[in-house]
């Protein structure tokens, strides 16, 4: 159990809390006294990141929920919200990214990296947004991100997907500002998690070649990820609002390659570095 326990009473919802960035946001929160509402599609992963938490000591529930489907979204957060008359902080974690090189995207992948990653978001804010304004406890929303809403990546209709979440979240910071409610994003660089796998079957030694891409050596962690969307959540961040926080191990920072071309061994990333 974590010595802080900032989330003492809170109820907080994690969607796509039942694997990788949003099982660890969820299993943080639960560590630090949060009742933890774990949703996701694949029920049986919310059911058990749910139970891990029971077994921790701390307070769960779990839920069958797509977050691409308004009907799913409205039962959910109308169930959840009017039970505990209340929500203190949503979690958007689920995204959706084809690696159809862009020639080829077709319309119907466009529409799914756009339901996954931006609709949803937007569905269920939206329906949490009653219930997040009648707490008492410092509201907020954190969205997952990505560096590829920030920067050119790939992925380009997941980046354009990523990029409206981010002006989403300043759109409703102002809105919402006045009464109280906080809305932020995390934009996490590369994170090991299933999310890969597909790519790692095809060319295993890919994250490998990606880590030495990255100022600080090594890929992200869902935990750290996890840490950055608590602080967020937190009375630390209480004036911290519109905000896109990057945890992407100084990837964004500049262009390795660009110092490397011009300054050769001198350079951050010469082969002598790595
Ligand atoms: N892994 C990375 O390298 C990386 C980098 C930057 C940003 N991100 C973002 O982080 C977020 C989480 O990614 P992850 O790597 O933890 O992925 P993951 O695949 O490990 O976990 C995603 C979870 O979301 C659930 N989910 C997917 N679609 C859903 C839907 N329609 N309704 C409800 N649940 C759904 C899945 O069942 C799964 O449990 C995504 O928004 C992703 O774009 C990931």
């Amino acid at each position: 159990m974590s010595a802080l326990r900032r989330f003492d009473g809170h109820i907080v919802v994690v969607t796509g809390g039942g694997r990788g960035i949003g099982r660890a946001t969820s299993l943080r929160f639960g560590a630090e006294g949060a009742h933890v509402v774990v949703a996701d599609e694949a029920v049986t992963f919310a059911d058990e990141v749910s139970a891990e938490i029971l077994e921790r000591g701390g307070s769960s529930e779990s839920w069958g929920v797509d977050v691409a489907d308004p009907s799913s979204v409205g039962r959910f957060f109308s169930e959840v919200g009017e039970r505990w008359q209340r929500l203190d902080v949503l979690v958007n974690c689920p995204g959706h990214a084809t690696d159809t090189p862009f020639e080829r995207v077709t319309e119907s992948e466009f529409v799914e990296d756009l339901s996954v990653t931006l609709k949803a978001p937007f569905l269920c804010i939206q329906a949490a947004i009653p219930y997040l304004l009648r707490s008492d406890r410092n509201p907020s929303v954190v969205s997952i991100g990505s560096v590829n809403g920030l920067r050119a990546f790939g992925n380009e209709t997941y980046g354009a997907a990523k990029a409206g979440l981010i002006n989403l979240t300043e759109n409703l910071a102002i809105r919402y500002g006045p009464r109280g409610l906080r809305v932020n994003v995390v934009a996490p660089g590369t994170i090991a998690t299933r999310l890969w796998d597909a790519r790692v079957a095809e060319e295993p030694a890919i994250l490998d070649r990606v880590t030495t891409l990255y100022p600080l050596r090594r890929l992200g962690t869902p935990e750290d990820v996890a840490a950055a969307c608590l602080f967020l959540a937190s009375s630390d961040a209480s004036w911290i609002t519109g905000h896109t926080l990057t945890v992407d191990g100084g990837i964004t920072a500049g262009h390795g390659a660009f110092i490397d071309t011009v300054f050769g061994d001198a350079g951050p990333f010469a082969p002598g570095d790595r």
